[in-house]
């Protein structure tokens, strides 16, 4: 007979990392759960038998520049759950994930990045010129129709016009209907029904964009795609991932970026100084990281703080915990895009990873900061935006790191 585990042989955690109910603590706060749970047990904390947080920056330094195969990031537990745009390169691995990898990273390198920088303030002078003197302005609203814009014509090469409004609807709809709890796709609720026409709105739209590139356009990524001449529900996932993956997290992070500048009009003075707004863009990601936990499975035992973590168990890495622990970062709180200027750096070098790290690092990520940099200047040079009510921001952890309540009054220069 084999001898028991012995108990010590599992992480610590909530209710010993064993109770169901830690599920259902992480489904009504999960920012606070998981904070809480690594603020008590340690780096290395049980949630579930089978979900496992890593909270020191060794460990997810470990674990996502694995190239030994320790992990996956699509795993055979991820691959059981519901997955959307199975076919695009986030959701493949090994050698298929590399193919398709390689083939955008001409489309979304960090010099070819003047197109969207011209997209970004030319956007950002036609929204400022429909705002008036005093307007009270939803601020995420504002930027994710921007964001949506100056990212389709980085992507497709051109803008989107009225169909940008219905990507916009259908991607908010599809986060919105695919974060809350919901009943099988086949019952006929009016949630599920909404998040059909949503899908068929979404696909319909991105049929028409794949149809009318021209042929021989490959500067953009729409053009790389298509090029190589895949199946069209292969050019259709990936175009799906990319504006959707794209559009969201950099409108999240340009929002969270301006209330924190709203909190701080000093420093929204200094957008113009060199350097000022690199560092002010990663430390708003910092505090309100757009991807606020990520995950990869073990595929062989793992070890983590002294504990061996079986194959097939979900390692949670969260961005949330980790930028907010004193450790690697003081006065965890406070927006300082001051401690990044100079060459200031975390604590950690792997405390800090709002775009992820290692081989399925953000593919986008040079082209992200690029455009809230960009955005975020060319808005502080025409307007000051002045917070309405900013004690009742709050995040949503939905899939991305939502914006709650910025509202804004805005005043010229
Ligand atoms: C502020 C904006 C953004 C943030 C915070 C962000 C964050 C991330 C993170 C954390 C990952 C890694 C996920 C993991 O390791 O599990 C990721 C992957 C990815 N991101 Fe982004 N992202 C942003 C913008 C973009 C943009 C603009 C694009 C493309 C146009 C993009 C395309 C991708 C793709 C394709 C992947 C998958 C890479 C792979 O699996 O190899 N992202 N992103």
């Amino acid at each position: 007979m084999a001898a028991p585990t012995p108990l010590s042989s599992a992480p610590p955690g909530p209710r010993g990392g064993r109770s169901s109910s830690n599920a259902a603590d992480y489904a009504v706060d999960p920012l606070g759960f998981l904070t809480s749970a690594a603020r008590e047990f340690g780096d290395v904390v049980s949630l579930t038998p089978a979900n496992v947080l890593l909270a020191h920056p060794d460990d997810i330094g470990r674990v996502l520049l694995d190239r030994e195969g320790l992990v996956a990031k699509i795993g055979a537990a991820t691959r059981r759950g519901p997955m959307g745009f199975p076919l695009a390169m986030m959701n493949s691995e090994g050698a298929d994930w590399e193919r398709k990898r390689a083939r955008l990273r001409p489309a979304l390198r960090s010099d070819r990045l003047e197109g969207l920088e011209r997209a970004a303030r030319e956007g950002v002078a036609r929204l400022v010129d429909t705002w008036h003197d005093g307007l009270e302005i939803d601020v995420h609203d504002e930027m994710s129709r921007l964001a949506m814009g100056v990212g389709a014509v980085h992507l497709a090469g051109r803008p989107l016009g009225a169909r940008g409004e219905t990507l916009i609807r259908a991607v908010a709809a599809i986060m919105r209907l695919t974060s809350a709890p919901r009943l099988p796709m086949w019952l006929p609720t009016r949630t599920n029904r909404d998040l059909r026409r949503s899908l068929r709105d979404f696909d319909t739209t991105l049929a028409a964009l794949i149809a009318e590139h021209p042929a021989g356009e490959d500067d953009n990524a729409l053009g790389r795609l298509l090029a190589d001449g895949p199946p069209f529900a292969e050019v259709r996932d990936e175009l799906a991932t990319l504006l959707m993956s794209g559009y969201e997290t950099t409108a999240n992070a340009l929002t969270w970026l301006l209330h924190a500048l709203g909190g701080r009009p000093e420093a929204a003075e200094r957008m113009a100084e060199p350097g000022f707004a690199a560092a002010a863009a990663k430390e708003a990601m910092r505090l309100y990281p757009p991807a606020w936990v990520i995950s990869r499975e073990t595929v062989r035992p793992l070890e983590a703080g002294g504990y061996t973590l079986p194959a097939g168990t979900t390692l949670g890495l969260s961005q949330w915990v980790v930028h907010r622990d004193g450790r690697w970062f003081p006065d965890p709180e406070e927006f300082l895009p001051e401690r990044w200027l100079d060459g200031g750096r975390p604590g950690h070098r792997h405390a800090y990873f709002p775009f992820g790290a290692g081989p399925r690092g953000c593919a986008g990520a040079s082209m992200a900061l690029r455009e809230v940099e960009v955005i975020a200047t060319a808005l502080c040079s025409r307007v000051r935006l002045e917070p309405v009510r900013p004690e009742r921001v709050r995040p949503r952890p939905a899939l991305a790191l939502q914006p709650v309540g910025v509202r804004a009054l805005v005043r010229p220069r």
